[in-house]
């Protein structure tokens, strides 16, 4: 059992290594815009395979809890400009990419993909889907709010091979609701996951949060009691980001008095995770759970499952090429990010110029360290030769050890059960731009 002075210390601003350096440790200078298109065409040409996310921001209302990127809006005319600049991006990128290039996978994230109209919807994946094939065992999916996901959406995207949609339910309590500006009924999580699996989608999935202004245990209770009844095929417990320093966050409708302290956060992840194991459900990586029959479990237990910019995922490719505002790429050894702004971005992409802001080129160094956190991360094991990680790292390890989470030996490290709740705690030590760095306002807390 950890105990509350563990949970105090471990409590700590850290990141969530959707990428390794983490964004706020890129260093652009050394990216060139000619080396991320060889690199982008050398790893396509050798492995044949790519994902694609596509951003779509926009949102009618602010959600004030929410830390992702997105423009609020009720101007239904942007639509169009903004896809069709995604397509002007993708057009750029498919004069890139090598002939043979394959299309594994696709999603659709936001903001609010289920903003735009299913007319726009479709034009966007015509536009997607003309250059190269889809591979026989794709995985497309999307994003979508369960108040204004529509029947015709969800059918559209099937339509063209979109077999998973995931729903953002956060919590059922009426006060934490209200508090974070997002009030929806279970009656409307139910229709849009009865709608998707009428349509036959085969995975629904289903975004909980935990530490949310004024939730209580009871309320964390009710939320999962009510999921378990939908019974996603998939879910993510995030833990609440707070993240207020963020340029174009809403996170000021609520006092910082009014959110659960490290102790009771943790105690709401426990009580979530072990109501969702009862179910049946079993804990994959970090945040996440899925049902047996689900293809994330299925890879988790092979030892397969990877981590990308877009969370966990079953496909085995190298390139990831993210497209729209703010979007991040990723081909292995190199990351780039486009422009947040959308007003930007459709200038930059209209004009013929690929909408860059920053992007990082990895060092072997960081390749190795990228390789260790993604272990750690996806299978909760790690392994490197003797003397390839410093005294510094060794020690950290030494005392994560002594506090019950990891399994620690000259050459390996498992994570063990209590470790699980800290797999970010344990790639820390790893990550050489965190030592002597103050990582305050840069990152969320760890718990
Ligand atoms: C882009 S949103 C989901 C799609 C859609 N816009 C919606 O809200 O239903 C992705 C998910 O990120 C999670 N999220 C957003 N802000 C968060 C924060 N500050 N901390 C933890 N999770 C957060 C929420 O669970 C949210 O459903
Ligand atoms: S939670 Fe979803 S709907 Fe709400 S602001 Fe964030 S992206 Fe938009």
């Amino acid at each position: 059992m950890i105990t509350a002075d563990l949970i105090e210390k471990y409590n700590v601003a850290g990141p969530r290594y959707t990428s390794y350096p983490t964004v706020p440790h890129w260093q652009p200078e050394k990216f060139q815009l000619n080396d991320w298109k060889t690199s982008i065409r050398q790893r396509t040409s050798s492995e044949k395979g790519i994902s694609l996310y596509i951003h779509l921001p926009f949102c009618e209302s602010l959600c004030t809890f929410c830390a992702c990127h997105k423009r609020i809006t009720k101007n239904h005319a942007m639509e169009r400009p903004y896809i069709d600049a995604v397509l002007n991006e993708w057009r750029m990128y498919a004069n890139i990419l090598p002939a043979d290039t394959v299309i594994e996978e696709i999603h659709l994230g936001g903001g609010s993909p289920s903003f735009f109209s299913e007319e726009n919807l479709k034009h966007l994946m015509d536009g997607i889907l003309r250059y190269f094939p889809v591979a026989e065992n794709h995985e497309f999916s999307w994003e979508g709010n369960p108040v204004n996901t529509t029947f015709a959406q969800l059918k559209t995207l099937y339509d063209v091979g979109f077999r998973r949609v995931s729903y953002g339910v956060q919590d059922y309590d009426m006060s934490v609701q209200q508090a974070i500006r997002r009030e929806q009924s279970f009656e409307t999580v139910e229709t849009a996951t009865q709608m998707a699996r009428t349509i036959g989608y085969t995975s629904v999935s289903h975004d909980l949060v935990f530490g949310l202004p004024f939730q209580t245990v009871e309320s964390v209770k009710n939320t999962v009691e009510k999921t378990l009844k939908l019974a996603p095929d998939r879910l993510a417990f995030y833990s609440y980001a707070h993240v207020p320093w963020l340029k174009g966050n809403g996170q000021r409708g609520y006092d910082e008095a009014n959110l659960p302290t490290g102790h009771e956060k943790r105690s709401f992840y426990d009580l979530g995770k072990k109501m969702l194991e009862e179910a049946g459900y079993a804990e994959l990586g970090m945040d996440h759970f899925a049902l047996p029959e689900d293809s994330l479990f299925k890879v988790a237990k092979e030892g397969t499952m990877r981590r990308n910019f877009m969370g966990y995922t079953t496909t085995q490719n190298n390139t990831l090429i993210g497209l729209g505002a703010s979007a991040i790429s990723d081909s292995g050894d190199m990351y780039a990010q486009n422009v947040k702004n959308v007003e930007e971005y459709q200038m930059l992409v209209n004009s013929g110029n690929l909408p860059i802001l920053k992007g990082h080129k990895s060092t072997e160094e960081e390749l190795f360290v990228r390789q260790i956190i993604s272990d750690i991360m996806c299978n909760g094991f790690a392994e490197w030769q003797l003397g390839e990680i410093s005294d510094l790292t060794e020690n950290q390890l030494e005392e994560l050890a002594l506090d019950g989470l990891i399994e620690l030996t000259d050459t390996n490290l498992k994570v063990t059960e209590l470790g699980h709740s800290y797999l970010r705690n344990i790639c820390m030590p790893f990550d050489e731009y965190l030592i002597g760095n103050k990582s305050e306002n840069m990152f969320s807390k760890t718990v």
